[in-house]
């Protein structure tokens, strides 16, 4: 079975279309239950395969281990964690709810899942875990601070498990996509932003490249030759400078300071 968070939209609902069509039964987790049964319903159908859902939300603490007692008696061979949501403002007056809801579900929950299943994983000596990072991971982010840094958290912490984890049969890998066409930029309220006019990759695309990796078991993988470019050239510039040019990228046209 493949446990996919943040199934109910965007890049989750790609990567539980690709489990699904090589057989995988899914859980698939979000809040919406109407999408993810609509969702459930079409897979299932297309490609035969048994889907579960569980309407949870990832910023209550309590969720990760809820979810764990649901699927007991499950074997998950695939865990992908791919729940995730930004926020813009400049700090001094964005909303600590909302932030520390983005810290949940954005790094804990992630967190917590992976050490839930990957014992299971490395007991039965297999298993595949898929961790959504960002490109936002390799720059400091003004005016989304929160989430560059929770994406920063995800990428190191994914890459130091998969070195942890050599030799056990279970593979990690972190996806950085850059801006993909999904409901993100609207949720996070920065559909104005300069980044995602233009050559914003799809969804699908996203997914394909995150599956393969996760497959390979490929610790890393940055989706697009436009992002692999622009995070290799960022490693040249120093990061005051990234920040400047973030800054300029995350503020709205009208005009986050
Ligand atoms: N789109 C981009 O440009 C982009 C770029 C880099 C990285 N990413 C990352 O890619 C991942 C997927 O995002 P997406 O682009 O596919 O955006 P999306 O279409 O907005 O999907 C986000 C998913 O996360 C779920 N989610 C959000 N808050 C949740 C909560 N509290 N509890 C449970 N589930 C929650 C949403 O489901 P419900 O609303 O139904 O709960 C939805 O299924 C995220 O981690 C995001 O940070 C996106």
């Amino acid at each position: 079975m493949a446990l996919i968070t943040g199934a109910s939209s965007g890049i989750g609902a790609e990567l539980a279309e690709l489990c699904a069509a090589d057989g995988y039964g899914l859980i698939l987790v979000a809040r919406r239950a109407d999408r993810l049964q609509e969702l459930a319903d079409a897979l299932g159908k297309r490609h035969g395969v048994r889907v579960l859902t569980i309407a949870a939300d990832l910023s209550e603490a309590a969720a990760p281990v809820a979810i764990h007692q649901q699927i007991r008696g499950e074997t998950i061979d695939i865990l992908i964690n791919n729940a995730g949501f930004g926020l813009r403002g400049r700090y001094d007056q964005t909303d600590w709810d909302a932030e520390s809801r983005l810290m949940q579900v954005n790094m804990i929950a992630l967190a917590q899942l992976t050490k839930l299943l990957a014992r299971e994983m490395i007991q039965r000596g297999s298993g595949l875990i898929l961790n959504v990072g960002s490109t936002a991971a390799f720059v400091p982010g003004p005016l989304m601070a929160m989430y560059y840094a929770s994406k920063a958290f995800v990428v190191s912490f994914s890459l130091a498990l998969a070195k942890e984890f050599e030799g056990t049969g279970v593979s990690v890998t972190v996806l950085c996509p850059g801006p993909t066409r999904t409901e993100f930029d609207t949720a996070a309220g920065i559909t104005d932003s300069e980044l995602f006019r233009g050559s914003a990759m799809t969804a699908a695309e996203v997914a394909r490249i995150g599956y393969r990796a996760m497959l390979a078991g490929r610790a890393e993988v940055i989706a697009g030759w436009r992002n692999r470019w622009m995070i290799l050239l960022s490693r040249l510039a120093p990061r005051t400078m990234l920040a400047s040019i973030a800054k300029r990228l995350n503020s709205s046209a009208q005009g986050v300071q």
